[in-house]
């Protein structure tokens, strides 16, 4: 969360693009769309996204903000996205079809910062945190980076979203897949196993918590992408303040969505907006 972070800067306002694809993954639904006028994020980036029809207004629709929604898969100015379905506005983005028009903002946000040269990096995500996962991972690997990806859902069905990443190792609440249990405990069997590492997560905000326990008692740096709620996305509400050890409130939105475990209050999560 310190303040000069190297990023992918949004260009200025909201711009209008067309959804190119659409696809079903298990309980998620992913979109793909050209952005020819953006710059190529990075990993842990986001954008705020709205349809372009039927997102508010009227006397029958709920008016909406912008939802933020973290970066898939970019290239070639082709950006994909993932949902999972919670709510009026990640319902509304998983209706779009090819040809859809979406109003975008983005790339915001920082994104994660690579490894020391030649050391492992662990990838600890849960649920639809593997959005910010699967591109890191891509970038990684690329770059010749040795890296590890563990992954954490509920059950068999929400385990499709292991997909979006190579050779994951899946932990499910259910046993119904893979590691009957948390997936902090396949990152703690990892540790065990080698600690020079760089731990990477995204995921539900308890999940984050033990990761950013397990990275203070164990000394090994992790880098957090934080899922606060955010309103605006570009810094001027405040709602998505987070506390950190030093006392003083940052919004994750600038100054994250990925911060330094170290750099977090121990009682950010009970304190987060
Ligand atoms: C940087 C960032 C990246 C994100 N990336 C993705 C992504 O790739 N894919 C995706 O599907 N979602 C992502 N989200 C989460 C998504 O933006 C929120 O869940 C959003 O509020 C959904 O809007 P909605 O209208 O569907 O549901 P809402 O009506 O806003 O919320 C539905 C339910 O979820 C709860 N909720 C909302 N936001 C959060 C939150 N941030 N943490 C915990 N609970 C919450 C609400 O309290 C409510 O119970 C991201 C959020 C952030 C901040
Ligand atoms: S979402 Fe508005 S300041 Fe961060």
């Amino acid at each position: 969360m310190s303040g000069a972070v190297d990023r992918v800067q949004a260009p200025f306002g909201t711009r209008e693009v067309v959804v190119s694809g659409t696809e079903d993954a298990g309980p998620y639904r992913v979109f793909s769309c050209l952005d020819a006028a953006g710059p190529e994020p990075t990993s842990g980036q986001f954008y705020m996204l709205a349809s372009s029809e039927r997102w508010g207004g009227g006397s029958e629709e709920r008016p909406y903000l912008p939802r933020a929604i973290s970066v898939l898969a970019a290239g070639d100015r082709q950006l994909s996205f993932v949902l999972e379905v919670v709510g009026p506005g990640t319902e509304r983005l998983a209706e779009l079809e090819e040809g859809d028009a979406l109003r975008l903002l983005g790339p915001l946000g920082n994104g994660f910062t690579a490894p020391p040269p030649g050391v492992r990096a662990i990838l600890c995500g849960g649920g639809i945190g593997v959005a910010p996962l699967a591109l890191l991972q891509q970038e990684l690997v690329a770059q010749g980076y040795e890296v590890t990806a563990l992954l954490g859902f509920r059950d068999r069905e929400h385990a499709a979203g292991a997909e979006f990443l190579e050779a994951a190792q899946v932990a499910t609440d259910d046993g119904s897949v893979g590691h009957a249990g948390l997936v902090t405990e396949l990152l703690l069997a990892e540790l065990d196993r080698d600690a020079s590492a760089v731990i990477y997560s995204c995921g539900p905000p308890q999940m984050l918590e033990a990761v950013r326990a397990i990275s203070v008692d164990r000394g090994v740096p992790a880098q957090l992408a934080l899922e606060a709620p955010m309103a605006c996305g570009y810094g001027a509400c405040y709602g998505c303040v987070v506390k950190c050890a030093d006392g003083s409130l940052r919004r994750s939105c600038v100054d994250g969505p990925v911060v330094e475990a170290g750099e977090l209050a121990a009682d950010w999560l009970a304190v987060a907006s």
